[in-house]
């Protein structure tokens, strides 16, 4: 039989359903709090978000249908493929079967349009006219501004990384050639960014500070009619990536698997994680055997050295306390060059996943990422986004552990992103300039110190 390089869906084929894991989880979420220790109302949120958003955040449905306009719009890549990665099995020598699917066949390159789409159709069925944001390695801010151009009348400010503004030029283009604006924070636009400017002038800035400075600008808006987008970490992004599990599990019934042995994800705020992984966590909570892993960075080790306590996602504090892993919202990360992957917490869903034991997570070096993006780029031939060479890491460290075990496992991962914005990076490592950095254990405890009188998760 011929060999099967990728596995379609039809367009009908797409979910017309996200999956929601808030309901299946063993242990209830513990809610996010505001400034008085008090769970927060939607009333609470909404300057920030539009409520039909914060429905689906604190929706305990397990299904919630997908608005055909939204479809047609996903309908532009979507379905996305699942391919087999049998070159990069044959360069390991590896018995396991590797898939991966592909979201870097969307028009911002990755997996952050599936719920940049979503967002910018609720916020226009609400009425609103402006969407303020934050950019890490720039991925989501053009997913937005992509976004805005095809739901139309609405704009689109974004407030990118220092350091990622700096180093990917090209992706503030994309967002202008979408209409988008993009802005390096900190900046001089909002009181978060000048204060931030006037103490520590030469930051490299992060997400953290970036947060601050959207939501800033969204609730300071007299007409009422911005609103902040954030491009993961909270409950409705994780929702809206699930069509990519959801996907993956029909394709894999058509080569005739009903579940992988591994699934990974990278993890940065949790969406392209939770997207493939919560599908089959759906599966693991009925009783399937499935090892699921998340990949971080060791110089951002949020799932595998931080604990589980109630922080703020940003260095403003403007956000409610959300109960997750964290560094401390204070965390300022090194440079490394996977910039979507420097965030300080990690989304509730997946921390109460991996505190439920539904998961585990690795840390991994970006030189061992590198190489692994480059061994795939090679065999596969596509160029990975920094973020993706971690997944892709991970599922080299598993098919190499299969031929070690003899044992002919089926691991899938996702595929984030490509990394054609992100080619400085590899400049960098192949002329060996990057080096591998750990974040130390004290600096950790030094950003936790500060939060001492915080409310515990239970
Ligand atoms: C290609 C790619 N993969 C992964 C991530 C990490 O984000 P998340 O954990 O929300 O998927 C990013 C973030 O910018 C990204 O651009």
């Amino acid at each position: 039989m011929a060999r099967l390089k990728r596995i379609y869906l039809d367009e009908s084929e797409m979910p017309k359903q996200w999956y929601n894991l808030a309901p299946d989880l063993p242990t209830p979420m513990n809610p996010p709090l505001g400034p008085d220790g008090k769970p927060v109302t939607p009333e609470m949120l909404a300057p920030v978000f539009p409520m039909n958003l914060i429905e689906q955040e604190v929706s305990m449905e397990r299904w919630i249908d997908i608005p055909e306009e939204i479809r047609q719009i996903l309908f532009q890549w979507r379905p996305s493929p699942l391919v087999r990665a049998y070159e990069l099995e044959e360069a390991l020598g590896t018995p396991a079967k590797i898939y991966y699917k592909n979201e870097s066949v969307s028009p911002a390159g990755s997996h952050k349009p599936n719920s940049a789409v979503a967002q910018a159709w609720y916020n226009k069925q609400f009425g609103i006219k402006r969407l303020t944001t934050e950019t890490g390695a720039g991925q989501w801010g053009s997913a937005l501004a992509y976004a805005c151009a095809q739901i139309g009348g609405i704009e689109c400010k974004v407030y990118m990384v220092r350091v990622s503004f700096d180093q990917k030029p090209f992706r503030k283009i994309m967002m202008q050639t979408w209409g988008g604006k993009c802005v390096s924070s900190p900046s001089t636009f909002t009181q978060a960014g000048r204060n931030i400017l006037a103490e520590y002038p030469d930051t490299p800035g992060s997400l953290g500070i970036a947060i601050s400075e959207a939501i800033e600008e969204a609730v300071s808006d007299p007409s009422g009619k911005t609103r902040y987008a954030l491009g993961s970490v909270l409950n409705h992004v994780m929702l809206h990536q699930t069509v990519i599990g959801l996907e993956a599990k029909q394709q894999l019934s058509k080569v005739g698997i009903k579940n992988p042995d591994v699934v990974i994800g990278c993890c940065g705020g949790g969406s392209n994680f939770a997207g493939i992984a919560f599908p089959f966590m759906y599966e693991k909570v009925n009783g399937a055997d499935i090892q699921i892993i998340g990949a971080e960075p060791f110089s951002c080790p949020t799932l595998t050295k931080a604990p589980f306590i109630y922080d703020h996602g940003d260095v403003a504090q403007m956000t409610p306390l959300l109960p997750m892993y964290s560094l401390g919202h204070n965390f300022v990360p090194a440079p490394i060059h996977a910039g979507g992957l420097r965030f300080h917490g990690m989304s509730p869903l997946v921390s109460a996943s991996l505190r439920d034991g539904l998961m585990e997570a690795q840390a991994i070096h970006q030189s061992e990422c590198f190489e692994a993006g480059l061994l795939f780029a090679k065999t596969e031939g596509i160029i990975p986004a920094p973020e993706t060479t971690h997944a892709i890491a991970s599922a080299i460290r598993e098919a190499k552990k299969a031929k070690e075990e003899g044992k002919e496992k089926v691991i899938l991962f996702n595929f984030s992103g490509h990394g054609w914005m992100d080619l400085i990076g590899y400049d960098k490592y192949m002329s060996g300039q990057l080096s591998d950095y750990e974040y130390p254990e004290h600096e950790i405890e030094a950003n936790l110190a500060k939060l001492t009188g915080y409310p515990m998760p239970k």
